[in-house]
């Protein structure tokens, strides 16, 4: 088979299961980022760097679950320690030494942090993280990038990553764009896009209400928007502006916390938030997450402010959460995930420069997005203006041929330690070579059609909650 030729997967097994989970679960999944249609991914098992689905197709695994299993699918060393924990039981809502320790880990590992709160996901953390903020400079609002996902509490689905760029109104006067219906107009209200890289926007902005602005929630690199970069000295400004004003900033590390560097971005970039949010690779995959502060801003808690949680620090949780500390803090692992990302990437470039395209790497090694367009993007917005078709051709292309990177070019690549092992970061290029000579022949046949996997779809309301859906 020539490499522009289509492998095709086995989906028998899978079909089947989409067909019966479409009767149960809306979109025969538990989430909308995985409802794929007749696409729809049931996965069997994972081990290492690599997937299997219930059709038995192989994946090197480039999703890493949205980035959580940072060790490796399976690691015994993390397994093992959670079943050995979990044997004294996992469910008390009473506090164990585990999660003492894990938030322990947190403050060690990020050098900044007084104090910490453990949650079950990312979506709970930025929502206190949001409400701390506001409890202790007494202020209402909150400061949000257009591109940016902070989760799925009401305050976050703003001006998240529309499809449609116009939806985000004027560049100089971006308006609160609701991801869906049910987000209450009272909600959006108090969330204020602003633009990534852009601080004459954001000094604007804070000149027009800075006195209600409680804190500007900011993910270090856009990582639901291929991790574009902040440009130099971005993070700074920032810091001093909300400084100036008396807001607070929050660094929201779900997807770069104990992956840029063992204190996250925060140490990666120079710069100390007042506030932060964990999840993801501080867990190996399992659901362990958390809020964390300076003393002063932590100080809210626990009398002034409302957090709780039947599973917040959970033995399964908070004991992944010891492990994978304890290996990122004491091994080499985030070596080895950082020079496997740099490979990968030497690699694809020289497979991208040989086909004469234009390209940049955005991101991290150990969490990067490839775009092909001729000027670095630094905000959302260039998203658009990027060959985004041609990207989602290559990933679904890939797919096929045995590597699997989300098939929407917003998510970056994401690396983990077990890909270091046997070939998968030689395997990982040729299947892009292979998968990106399809697309450009495809292409060169007017044939570049691809399946609609409604990413990034879902309807956007300018503020109030729309109209509603029985109307119809
Ligand atoms: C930067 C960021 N914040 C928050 C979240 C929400 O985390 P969770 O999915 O655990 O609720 C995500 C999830 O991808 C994220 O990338």
């Amino acid at each position: 088979m020539s490499p522009s030729e289509s492998p095709s997967l086995r989906r028998k097994r899978q079909l089947e299961l989409y067909r019966r989970a479409l009767q149960t679960m809306p979109g025969g999944t538990d989430s909308n980022f995985r409802a794929w249609g007749d696409s729809t991914v049931y996965i069997d098992r994972g081990k290492g760097g690599r997937v299997w689905d219930i059709d038995d197709n192989e994946y090197i695994d480039l999703r890493m679950g949205y980035g959580p299993v940072i060790l490796g699918h399976g690691d015994d060393r993390v397994d093992d320690h959670v079943n050995f924990r979990m044997r004294r039981g996992v469910s008390f809502s009473l506090t164990s030494e585990d999660e003492v320790e894990a938030m322990e880990l947190v403050k060690e590992l990020t050098g900044w942090v007084g104090k910490a709160r453990m949650t079950v996901s990312g979506t709970e953390a930025t929502m206190h993280a949001m409400r701390v903020a506001r409890a202790y400079t007494g202020r209402t609002k909150i400061v949000k990038f257009e591109g940016q996902y902070h989760g799925v509490h009401d305050y976050a689905l703003i001006s998240v990553t529309p499809n449609d760029m116009a939806e985000l109104g004027d560049a100089d006067n971006p308006v609160a764009l609701a991801w869906g219906r049910g987000i209450p107009e009272a909600v959006s209200r108090t969330v204020i896009p602003a633009r990534f890289n852009e601080m004459a926007v954001l000094r604007r902005i804070f000149e027009r209400e800075g006195n209600d602005i409680a804190a500007v929630i900011v993910e270090p690199v856009l990582g639901n928007a291929q991790g574009i970069q902040p440009r130099p000295g971005f993070h700074e400004e920032m810091r001093a502006l909300t400084r100036e004003f008396g807001a607070l900033l929050i660094f929201d590390e779900v997807k770069t916390g104990f992956r840029f560097a063992r204190g996250g971005a925060a140490e990666y970039f120079g710069v100390t938030p007042d506030l932060a949010t964990y999840a993801k690779a501080m867990g190996n995959g399992y659901p362990a997450a958390c809020f964390a502060g300076t003393d002063e801003v932590m100080s809210v808690l626990p009398d002034k402010v409302s957090h709780g949680g039947t599973y917040a620090g959970n033995r399964v949780a908070a004991a992944a959460a010891v492990a994978t500390l304890r290996i990122l803090r004491d091994t080499d692992a985030l070596q080895t995930i950082h020079d496997v990302g740099r490979a990968i990437q030497a690699g694809v470039s020289e497979v991208i420069s040989e086909r004469g395209l234009p390209y940049v790497f955005t991101g991290h090694p150990s969490m990067f997005g490839i775009m092909f367009t001729e000027k670095a993007p630094t905000e959302y917005r260039d998203w658009a203006r990027s060959d985004h078709e041609l990207y989602d051709a290559v990933a679904i292309g890939m797919h096929a041929r045995g590597a699997m990177p989300e098939p929407d070019s917003r998510e970056p690549w994401f690396m983990c330690e077990a890909h270091a092992h046997e070939d998968m970061v030689a395997r990982a290029v040729s299947i892009f070579a292979d998968s990106l000579d399809a697309a450009l022949e495809a292409r060169s046949r007017g044939e570049l059609s691809l399946p609609d996997l409604g990413m990034g779809t879902g309807e956007h309301v300018a503020a109030g909650v729309g109209e509603a859906a029985t109307a119809e």
